[in-house]
């Protein structure tokens, strides 16, 4: 990361914590690695992109359902599922320093340093990165340790390149249910909210007399003992995911695969983010589960990284969850094969699988968003301020009504249009402070839209609308103000 990236980034992590958006957890007692709270802004932004995407999955798709499964699952779930086997990381210790590393981590660092010399460094960096995917897709731990001795890795705690050998550790946390600890089972704190989908198929087929092709979308917390958690909420512990597993007849996956790596795409254009902010990154090495996958990554202030996978998982979880459960996971389909003529009959589906980190989407969105911006005032001089373009529709306050004084009627007037428009969407009233000082809190926080009632207001029923971005100011008839925000968050 250069040092003008690196200064940017600190600057947003500072400003999400000053202006309520994210704070270390348990501060008062010197916070938890990697474990963070959201503030009330914080909450509200989070709360309105999961929205969108659920209504993006479930409302505006009408072959897909949503679910709500539990954290906890039966633990013969995750040896169905492989990742008791499989759900690990290449790691490294540092003899000197005991610290562990995963392997990726390091190599990419690595990289990214490689990449600051230029466009003969970023080949380099490419080449390193193509290495690195080649030795981890064909788990060549030897090879992958004199990767690192060749690029003279060494541990940023005690400089030296006194490395163990390379071994795998598992990610997930596993704890004990029931009292008695004798007694007590080992589960495991769900490490995806997939599983939660595969093993609900039949219930929500039937129940919500579902024909294939059809989604199941589900939200919700998952964990991972991340060894190295980094780049604040970009990876930590516990985050949350959005998960839509597409189940549809085997044979059709690459078509499907295709759809939802689009779909995707334009769902993140949808909000008005840059497209040259986002590439594709195809697998070389590809999880346990998947046949084809890929990232869509955005450029973070520390370079493109992942922010959701598309996965073509074929019947690979059914089949194991009818394998160890006993059950049948098969769906019977009556269409007609017109190869056949006969009905296409029963079969285990295959799944395409879209999953994005909301904590991630929420980092990505407020990198997108904040600004320091110099306002030139015209006599030479220039006034500053911070402002986050926080898309519309999931900003956590849409509109804030500020009358002009505490005087004269104007707070009568501006609580009415309170009244009338906080039902719809969120709101924030302000009476205190100059009107300037009012309007530059908003920008911090990325109020689309502020609207100041004055003394003109009591005599043609106008108020001033002041837009975020442009800090362009209009007058308005006081009556139009909720359509005229309610247009911009639906569009
Ligand atoms: N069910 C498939 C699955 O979990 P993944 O690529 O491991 O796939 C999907 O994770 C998404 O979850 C990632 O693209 C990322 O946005 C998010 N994610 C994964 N690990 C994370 C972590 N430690 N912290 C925050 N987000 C994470």
């Amino acid at each position: 990361m250069s040092i003008q990236q690196d200064n940017r980034f600190q600057a947003i992590i500072s400003h999400a914590k000053e202006y309520g958006f994210v704070f270390p957890s348990s501060e008062i007692y010197d916070g938890l690695s990697a474990v963070y709270d959201y503030g009330p802004y914080g909450s509200e932004l989070k709360k309105n992109i999961r929205d969108y995407w659920w209504k993006s999955m479930t409302q505006m798709h009408e072959n897909i359902v949503g679910i709500d499964a539990a954290i906890f699952m039966h633990p013969t779930t995750w040896k169905a599922s492989g990742h008791v086997d499989n759900f690990s990381d290449p790691m490294i210790d540092n003899r000197d320093s005991n610290k562990r590393y995963r392997v990726d981590h390091l190599l990419e660092a690595k990289a990214d340093l490689l990449r600051e010399k230029g466009d003969e460094g970023s080949k380099e960096a490419d080449a390193l990165l193509a290495s690195m995917d080649t030795l981890l897709a064909a788990e060549d731990f030897a090879g992958l340790k004199q990767l690192l001795t060749d690029q003279k890795i060494v541990c940023s705690v005690s400089g030296t390149a006194n490395w163990t050998d390379i071994r795998q550790f598992n990610l997930m946390f596993s704890t004990q249910l029931g009292s008695v600890a004798e007694d007590a089972d080992t589960i495991y704190l769900r490490p995806e909210t997939a599983q939660g989908i595969f093993v609900n198929f039949l219930n929500v087929q039937k129940t919500a007399r579902m024909k294939i092709p059809f989604g199941i979308a589900q939200t919700g917390k998952a964990f991972r003992n991340e060894i190295v958690a980094r780049q604040f909420i970009f990876r930590m512990r516990e985050f949350e995911q959005m998960e839509m597993q597409f189940f549809f007849r085997p044979g059709t996956e690459g078509e499907w695969y295709k759809y939802w790596k689009e779909s995707r795409l334009q769902w993140h254009l949808s909000m008005g983010i840059p497209a040259e902010k986002y590439r594709y990154h195809d697998h070389v090495k590809l999880a346990h589960y998947a046949k084809e996958a890929c990232d869509i990554e955005y450029e973070f202030p520390f370079g493109f990284k992942e922010v959701e996978g598309i996965h073509s998982r074929s019947d690979f979880d059914l089949t194991q969850h009818q394998l160890f459960s006993k059950k049948k996971m098969q769906y019977f389909d009556n269409d007609i094969d017109e190869a056949s003529g006969k009905p296409f009959g029963n079969y285990i589906p295959y799944v395409v699988e879209t999953s994005i980190g909301l904590d991630r989407m929420f980092l990505l969105i407020m990198a997108n968003a904040y600004e320091e911006e110099v306002i030139p005032k015209g006599d030479g001089t220039s006034d500053s301020r911070v402002v986050l373009h926080i898309p519309t529709k999931v900003a956590p306050v849409k509109l804030a009504i500020l009358p002009l004084t505490k005087k004269d009627g104007l707070p009568e007037l501006a609580r009415d249009l309170m009244n009338e428009c906080k039902p719809y969407f969120k709101c924030f009233y302000e009476e205190k402070d100059a009107i300037g000082k009012r309007y530059r809190r908003q920008d911090a926080i990325g109020t689309p839209f502020c609207v100041t009632i004055d003394h003109q207001t009591k005599e043609d029923q106008t108020v001033t609308i002041r837009y975020r971005d442009s800090m362009v100011q209009e007058r308005v008839l006081i009556s139009k103000i909720k359509d005229l925000v309610l247009e911009q968050i639906m569009e």
